[in-house]
């Protein structure tokens, strides 16, 4: 099986996840990157929750990626306002994850990734989402076993 990592982070947490991951599973990376970066937390919060309010959709600078030669996307983000980010979330909805299978993970302050799943699983319809991974600043995610999973996964099929 093939995998690529998609992911987005802002201040570095989600990162580490994510190039830990593509150091382990020797894959492919794309970084998703908003048109204007979101800068500090505050002002990122103060921008998230007006695009919010004004259903906003900001823009990201990537290509929209053909997925066709991969079985398994791990797609990272950071949690904002219990969610994705929304260019996030419109970035994924563009790709062909038919048939796919998506390992979430999540970098997060007190929420932690199930408060996306809903979200998640309507952005995904047509593939299959599995081993979502987490880690938060009161609760770390245990990595080794949750990528253990993911490798394993990957060998077998
Ligand atoms: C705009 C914004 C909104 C956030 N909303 C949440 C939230 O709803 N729940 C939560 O647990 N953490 C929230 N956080 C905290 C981030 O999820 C947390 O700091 C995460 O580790 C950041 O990951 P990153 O370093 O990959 O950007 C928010 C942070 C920002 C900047």
């Amino acid at each position: 099986m093939k995998a690529i990592i998609i992911y987005y982070s802002r201040s570095g947490n989600t990162e580490k996840i994510a190039l830990q991951a593509q150091k382990d599973m020797k894959c492919e990376i794309i970084k998703i990157v908003p048109e204007e970066a979101y800068g500090n937390y505050i002002s990122s919060c103060l921008r998230v929750t007006k695009e919010k309010k004004a259903a906003a959709a900001p823009a990201f600078t990537n290509p929209i990626p053909d997925l066709t030669d991969y079985n398994m996307i791990l797609l990272g983000y950071p949690i904002w306002a219990q969610d994705l980010p929304r260019f996030v979330s419109d970035f994924i909805s563009q790709c062909d994850l038919t048939n796919k299978i998506v390992v979430p993970f999540a970098a997060y302050g007190m929420s932690g990734i199930n408060c996306t799943m809903n979200h998640l699983q309507k952005l995904c319809v047509n593939a299959e989402i599995r081993y979502p991974f987490d880690s938060g600043v009161f609760k770390k995610g245990n990595y080794d076993i949750w990528i253990k999973q993911v490798l394993k996964e990957c060998s077998e099929t």
